[in-house]
């Protein structure tokens, strides 16, 4: 005879509340599931920066598929100084003011294989009749001299090298150094805020 009743249901048992302690193997294990799960998380959450999204998982793959806005910061530094420094005169697009500013955009005084002209004439200012380009400018206001208001050749070279390279001008003249700057204005500190006539400047450059 089999008896088929369990022993709970049995009368002698009678139901009452325990409690039965989780096995410690399954402690470990979920133990275990939390910590891979934090490994896991750390090597896919980009180090957790707001900035990396899937399926990329750090900054710096994000960074490289960005499109590049491909600007040299030097170049970038000379605009700036040119709209701080010129462009009231010689205005935003180097074309200069008809009967009032000569153009620096295409200008055989800019576009010069030797910058020293154009760095002398920043440098001191410059006055009287001058031929820009074959054409003759007479007027009446003078380029003021920029040698104390630009003191860091750094600057004064970024600024020269974008007039120079402004491809949108047609400017495509070579870069300027920062030795260039200051060699050229130690030999013109002497002359302060005098300014240079052509004539002038031909004769300080004649080797
Ligand atoms: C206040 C107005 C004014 C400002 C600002 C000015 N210039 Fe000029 N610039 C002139 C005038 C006027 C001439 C022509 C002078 C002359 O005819 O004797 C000139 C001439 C020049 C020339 C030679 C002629 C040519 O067309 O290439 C260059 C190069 C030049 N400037 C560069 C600059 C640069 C670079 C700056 C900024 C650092 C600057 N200028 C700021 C008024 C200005």
């Amino acid at each position: 005879m089999t008896n088929h009743s369990l022993p709970d249901e049995s009368p002698e048992y009678e139901p009452a509340a325990a409690s039965s302690p989780v096995p410690v193997g399954l402690q470990l294990a979920f133990f275990a599931l939390g910590f891979l799960a934090l490994i896991y998380l750390d090597s896919q959450a980009g180090g957790f920066n707001g900035k990396v999204y899937e399926p990329f998982d750090s900054y710096e793959v994000v960074q490289e598929v960005q499109p590049q806005l491909n600007v040299d910061p030097r170049f970038e530094q000379g605009r700036l100084a040119y709209m701080t420094y010129c462009f009231a005169c010689h205005q935003a697009d180097g074309g200069g003011l008809a009967g009032s500013y000569p153009p620096l955009a295409e200008s055989d005084w800019v576009n010069d294989e030797n910058p020293e002209r154009m760095l002398r004439v920043i440098m001191n200012g410059l006055t009287g009749p001058i031929t820009v380009n074959g054409e003759a400018w007479n007027v009446s206001a003078q380029m003021p001299a920029f040698g104390m208001a630009i003191s860091d050749n750094e600057e004064l070279a970024a600024l020269v090298t974008f007039v120079r390279g402004q491809k949108e001008w047609g400017n495509e003249a070579s870069e300027v150094t920062a030795e260039e700057v200051e060699a050229v204005r130690n030999e013109t500190m002497a002359r302060g805020m005098t300014p240079w006539t052509e004539e002038a400047l031909r004769e300080a450059m004649e080797p």
